[in-house]
């Protein structure tokens, strides 16, 4: 690990390191109206939600590492207490980032990065047609973070209008994958949250799951399960019994022996190819019937392959048949 304290580093020094290590940022492509009533258009990546009751969204124009002075957005919002925000799908990234260049004050950053302005109904700023999610906002208040270059603005705003693009939406939700969002990471870098990049995460039970402290010792020593797979394992309501365990051996032995015809270990790499933990299981009760070395590790592969595809009475029985090794 490298220790670094901010203060012995220069500012842009500091700033690449937050824009490294805390990332994907989301991005606010923030529209305003400049003083000679022009549009002003810019993105954010120093930008999330933070309330709901009322929708608050801040962004931070910081004061430029250059010289200190502020960007047109900061003063155009300070000045009207409006704006529009919107987020950036893939199919606007380089327009958005066309619209970051610091043109001079006044200049229409929609005419330079060829994005649609359509009027909005409660503001006076314009709204960016292509964003698929665009709110109406108004400036609740600034919090100064600091002094002279490099240093944040937080302009907290509310949201006094939502505009969801149907396409979006999904059983009345926002449907991650037709968003197709971008965010920023570090140096050029950004992240596109599509196809594999999106998955899901089972939330905490509300029941409260037994925790990791909770699951046999043997299971935290095995060198299959992962911290993410024990996690998961953490976040059930209970073990299951000696009984339960015990009723399910007995169904998997109905289903034994497997295909005599066939080599263990063909079965076994055809069933990892195909995912299928249950032929997995059976392979490794197989060789745990011939006292094979490997039998324990294959069980507690096919126990991580069910939880891996949600199946968490099939990897809860599997990871206990294991345990079995250890007595
Ligand atoms: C994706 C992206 C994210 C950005 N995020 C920020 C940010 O959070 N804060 C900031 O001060 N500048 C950020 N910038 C740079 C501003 O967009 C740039 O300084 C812009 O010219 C400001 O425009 P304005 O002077 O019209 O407000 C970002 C640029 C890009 C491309």
């Amino acid at each position: 690990m490298r220790h670094i304290e901010p203060k012995d580093l220069s500012i842009s020094e500091v700033l690449s390191l937050l824009l490294g290590g805390i990332n994907p940022r989301p991005i606010a492509l923030v529209a305003t109206i400049s003083e000679n009533g022009n549009n002003n258009l810019a993105p954010f990546s120093f930008f999330n939600a933070f309330g709901a009751n009322p929708p608050i969204v801040a962004f931070s124009p910081s004061s430029r590492v250059r010289d200190g002075s502020h960007k047109d957005t900061y003063h155009n919002l300070k000045r009207t207490k409006e704006c529009t925000i919107q987020v950036v799908t893939f199919d606007m990234v380089e327009q958005v980032n066309l619209a970051s260049t610091e043109y001079e004050t006044g200049i229409d950053e929609f005419v330079k990065s060829g994005l649609t302005p359509i009027p909005s109904d409660l503001v006076k700023s314009a709204r960016v047609k292509e964003s698929p999610f665009q709110m109406e906002c108004r400036l609740n208040q600034i919090v100064y973070l600091g002094e002279g270059k490099g240093s944040g603005n937080l302009m907290i705003c509310e949201v006094i209008k939502f505009h969801i693009d149907e396409w979006i939406m999904e059983d009345n939700q926002i449907d991650p994958f037709k968003m197709d969002l971008v965010a920023r990471n570090g140096a050029n870098y950004y992240t596109r949250a599509s196809g594999d990049a999106i998955f899901e995460v089972e939330r905490p039970l509300l029941t409260k799951g037994i925790g990791y402290d909770q699951l046999p010792e043997s299971m935290k020593l095995s060198s299959i399960f992962t911290g993410n797979d024990l996690a998961k394992f953490g976040n059930s309501e209970k073990i299951p019994s000696h009984q339960e365990v015990c009723a399910f051996i007995e169904q998997m032995e109905k289903k034994l022996p497997i295909d005599p015809e066939l080599e263990p270990e063909h079965l076994l790499e055809r069933a990892i190819r195909d995912s299928d933990y249950e032929m997995m299981l059976l392979v490794g009760m197989y060789l745990k019937k011939q006292n094979h070395l490997r039998a324990k590790t294959i069980i507690e592969r096919a126990a991580q392959v069910a939880l891996h595809n949600n199946q968490r009475e099939f990897a809860w029985n599997a990871a206990m048949l294991s345990i079995q090794f250890d007595h």
